[in-house]
């Protein structure tokens, strides 16, 4: 059985989708503070999938559940991602990021299972010192979220070295898109992220879209990123999951589209796919914010064999569809 950690919020949700789909046996782990029953019961309808709700700073919790099944590897998703909140309440950053997935580990090597697949992220690197990012780049986060993720990245070395636990850390970049079939989306309250917020102006949540900044070195002046599907970005953990099992040592990869994308590019991506007007304006930049971050990801094109193949646009018409799905919710 493979144990998804955070299944039932957005990313996770998508690669209980992934492995539904191989028919995996999937046991879903989550407290549902982020995430929502009603995806857990989304899920349910696609496969086998166990849910058993649980909190990771809850060791007991976690101990409960590995006595309980017989867990392969481990995927492991369940974290708090919110780069502002971060700064202000730090301690629930590190206690439930860092120290939650110490509890975890802990677990993992008193039941003996020793692979796991770790969410990390590119803000682990903090300011670019040149672009498109590979691995080497220096890590320095710049916030606690992404300062609570390389510790992480650093105790799974520690526990290959003690305890032979490989881990496949994963960095991605920023994630977009819903499920095709549009069973599960991205659903955070609140929502930070470009591509939701700005479909959201369309339904009248903040009416006007603010672009935070035009006058950054971009050729539009607007900040580039690079926005992976989520789908895709699914298909990297199958896709690691099995070159682990194959390779058994411990890694890391980046996971971007190579793309950088600005945010006037996605703005106007999203007035085409909807064919309409949405209305926007310029505020000031915010502080942290890098004119320009993409990937390089050819370690995971050549190493996993992954090959990410959803548009933009694609990202935004799922994603579109999705928040119609949320906006009957209301
Ligand atoms: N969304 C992005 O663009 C992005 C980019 C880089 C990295 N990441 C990482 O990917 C992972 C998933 O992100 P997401 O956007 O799907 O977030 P999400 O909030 O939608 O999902 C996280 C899930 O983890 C659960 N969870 C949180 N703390 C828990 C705990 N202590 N015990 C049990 N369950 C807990 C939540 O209820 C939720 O279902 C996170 O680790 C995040 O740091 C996300």
């Amino acid at each position: 059985m493979i144990l998804i950690t955070g299944g039932a919020g957005y990313i996770g949700s998508h690669t209980v989708l992934n492995f539904l789909k191989d028919n995996y046996d999937v046991l879903v782990f989550d407290n549902l503070e982020t995430g929502h029953i009603e995806t857990i019961e989304e899920l349910k309808k696609a496969g086998n999938v166990t849910f058993e709700k649980g909190d990771l700073r809850n060791i007991e919790d976690i101990d409960r559940v590995f006595e309980k099944y017989h867990i392969e590897t481990v995927i492991h998703f369940a974290a708090f991602a919110l780069v502002g909140e971060s700064v202000v309440e730090p301690a629930k950053y590190y206690r439930n990021n860092t120290v939650g997935t110490l509890n975890l580990l802990d677990t993992m090597v008193k039941h003996n299972v020793k692979s796991i697949i770790f969410s990390s992220t590119c803000a682990t690197y903090g300011e670019p010192q040149y672009t498109p990012i590979d691995e080497k780049h220096p890590q320095n986060p710049i916030n606690p979220y992404g300062a609570s993720k390389l510790m992480v990245e650093r105790i799974m070395s520690d526990y290959d070295a003690a305890y032979g636990l490989k881990s496949v850390k994963l960095r991605y970049f920023n994630v977009a898109g819903c499920d095709t079939q549009g069973r599960v989306g991205e659903w955070h309250e609140p929502e930070t992220h470009l591509i939701p917020n700005i479909l959201k102006s369309v339904f009248g949540e903040g009416k006007t879209f603010k672009i935070f900044g035009d006058d950054y070195q971009t050729p539009d002046g607007t900040c580039i990123r690079d926005y992976v599907n989520v789908e895709d970005l699914a298909q990297a953990h199958k896709l690691a999951y099995l070159w682990l099992k194959k390779e058994n040592r411990s890694e890391v990869f980046n996971l971007g589209t190579e793309n950088g994308n600005s945010v006037k590019e996605v703005f106007d991506a999203c007035e085409k796919v909807l064919n309409q007007k949405i209305n926007v304006e310029v505020a000031p930049r915010r502080p942290g914010d890098p004119a320009t971050l993409y990937a390089n990801a050819n370690k995971a094109k050549s190493e996993l064999h992954w090959n990410p193949e959803r548009t933009l646009e694609h990202s935004i018409d799922t994603a579109y569809k999705f928040e119609q799905k949320l906006q009957k919710l209301k």
